[in-house]
C-alpha cells in the first residue's frame, strides 16, 4: 500500500537522465521537491531538480542523505543496484519494489517469469558455459544471445545462425547469457501501464521502429488489429498484477508475421516510446508516474489526438552540414521539440525528440519522413 505524499513533499529520482528531467518537470510544475541521485553533476535532470545528489549507487553516505531528504523514492534508471534501493527503503519507500527490479534487470528472469503468467515469448534457452552452447539443437538457429543484464539499444547482444558461430559470441560475451530464437517481425509494438493502490491504467499500444538498435520513431495508437491491442493491454496488467508492482512500466512485444504477440521485455521505468504522451495523452506518462508512486488517482490514459514522436540522436549535431535547431524549431512549427540539455554530441547519443500530433496517421508518416530528410537521417 502507498500513502498519498502531497507537494510540496520530496520526490527522490535514482538516476538523472531526460527521463528524470520530464518526471521532475512534472513534479516541479505540481509543487513537488525534486532530488536526483546520479554521479553526473551536469546530468538532464540538474536543469530542473531542486538537489543533485552527486554520487554512485554504491556510496551509501549519499543513500542515507537521499533517504532523510526524501518522502517516496523512484528510479528512472532500470539497472540501479537492487541493494541500494533495499536500503533506500528501509526508511524512505521505493517504488517500483527491489522485488520488481530484480526481474526487470534480467532477461532470464524476466521471460520465465512471462512464461509463468501464461504469456508467450520467443524461445529461449540459458545460456552460462561453453557446455551449454554445444548441447543446443540445430534448428533452434537462427538465434539472438543477449547477456542476460545490463545490455541496451541492442548492445550486449550477438545474431548466431550455428553451434559455431554461438561458442565465438559467447566467448565474446561471457557470464550469464540467454539464447533466443530469432523470430519474424511484421512490427514492434510497445505498452505502457501504470498501477498502485487506487488502481490500474493502461495507455493505448505504441508502434516502433528502430535504427541500429536504437528507437528511431513512435506512432501512438499502433496501426495493429483490435485484437492484439487488446491482448497486449490484458497481459500488461496480467503482469503488473503479477508483480504487485507499485509504479510506471513499459512492456515491449514483437508482433509476428503469423499473428502472435510475443512479450519481448520490460522496464520499471517511462519509455522513450512514452514521450508522445506528453502531447498527445489526457495524462503523460510521467505524470501517470508520479502519481503511481505518491499514491495519488491514476490519470485518464485515453488521447486527444493521434501522435508520432522521432528520436533526435547525436548524429544530427555532427553534421556540419545542418543547423539542427534551426529545422527543429522553424520548419514545422506545429511539431515540439524537446532538448535534454546535453552539452556534448555523440554518435548514438539521445540528445532529444520531436513530437507531432495529428488527426491522420498518414499526415503523421509524412511529417516524418520530412523531418528525416531534412535531418540527414
Ligand atoms: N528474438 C528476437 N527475434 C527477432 N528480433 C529480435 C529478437 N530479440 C531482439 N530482437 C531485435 O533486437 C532489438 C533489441 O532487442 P531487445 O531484447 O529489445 O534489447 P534492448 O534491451 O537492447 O532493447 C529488438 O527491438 C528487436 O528489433
Ligand atoms: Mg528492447
Amino acid at each position: 500500500m502507498n500513502s498519498i505524499i502531497l507537494p510540496p513533499k520530496c520526490l527522490g529520482i535514482l538516476g538523472g537522465g531526460q527521463l528524470g528531467m520530464m518526471l521532475a518537470l512534472v513534479a516541479k510544475q505540481f509543487g513537488y521537491q525534486v532530488v536526483v541521485l546520479e554521479a553526473d553533476a551536469n546530468c538532464p535532470a540538474s536543469r530542473v531538480a531542486d538537489k543533485v545528489i552527486v554520487a554512485s549507487y554504491g556510496d551509501n553516505n549519499a543513500l542515507d542523505e537521499m533517504a532523510s531528504i526524501c518522502d517516496v523514492i523512484t528510479t528512472e534508471f532500470e539497472n540501479v543496484p537492487v541493494h541500494a534501493v533495499e536500503y533506500l527503503n528501509q526508511s524512505t519507500p521505493v517504488y517500483p519494489s527491489a522485488s520488481a527490479l530484480l526481474i526487470a534487470q534480467n532477461r532470464l528472469k524476466e521471460k520465465t517469469f512471462f512464461r509463468s503468467l501464461g504469456l508467450e515469448t520467443a524461445n529461449f534457452i540459458a545460456i552460462n558455459n561453453a557446455t551449454d552452447c554445444v548441447s543446443v539443437q540445430d534448428d533452434f538457429f537462427p538465434a539472438i544471445l543477449k547477456t542476460s543484464t545490463l545490455g541496451y539499444d541492442g548492445k550486449g547482444q550477438i545474431r548466431v545462425n550455428s553451434v559455431a558461430e554461438l561458442e565465438v559470441a559467447y566467448r565474446q560475451l561471457g557470464g550469464e547469457c540467454i539464447l533466443e530464437q530469432m523470430v519474424q517481425l511484421a512490427s514492434e509494438v510497445s505498452i505502457i501501464v501504470a498501477r498502485n493502490n487506487t488502481g490500474s491504467a493502461v495507455y493505448p499500444l505504441i508502434e516502433n521502429q528502430h535504427r541500429n538498435g536504437i528507437l528511431d520513431v513512435s506512432y501512438i495508437p499502433a496501426k495493429t488489429s483490435a485484437d492484439i491491442s487488446a491482448k497486449a493491454q490484458q497481459a500488461a496488467l496480467v503482469i503488473v498484477d503479477g508483480l504487485n508492482y507499485i509504479g510506471l512500466l513499459t512492456i515491449e512485444f514483437f508482433i509476428t508475421t503469423d499473428g502472435r504477440l510475443l512479450i519481448n521485455e520490460i522496464a520499471p521505468r517511462p519509455h522513450n516510446s512514452g514521450h508522445i504522451t506528453i502531447e498527445v495523452a489526457t495524462t503523460s506518462q510521467f505524470e501517470q508516474q508520479l502519481r503511481a508512486v505518491c499514491g495519488l488517482p491514476l490519470g485518464a490514459t485515453g488521447l486527444k489526438s493521434k501522435g508520432a514522436m522521432l528520436n533526435l540522436l547525436g548524429d544530427i549535431w555532427l553534421n556540419d552540414s545542418i543547423s539542427p535547431e534551426e529545422i527543429l524549431l522553424t520548419e514545422l512549427p506545429e511539431a515540439k521539440y524537446h532538448s535534454y540539455g546535453k552539452a556534448i554530441a555523440k554518435a548514438g547519443r539521445k540528445m532529444g525528440h520531436i513530437s507531432i500530433s495529428n488527426t491522420s496517421h498518414e499526415v503523421l508518416v509524412d511529417s516524418i519522413t520530412l523531418l528525416k530528410h531534412r535531418l540527414g537521417i
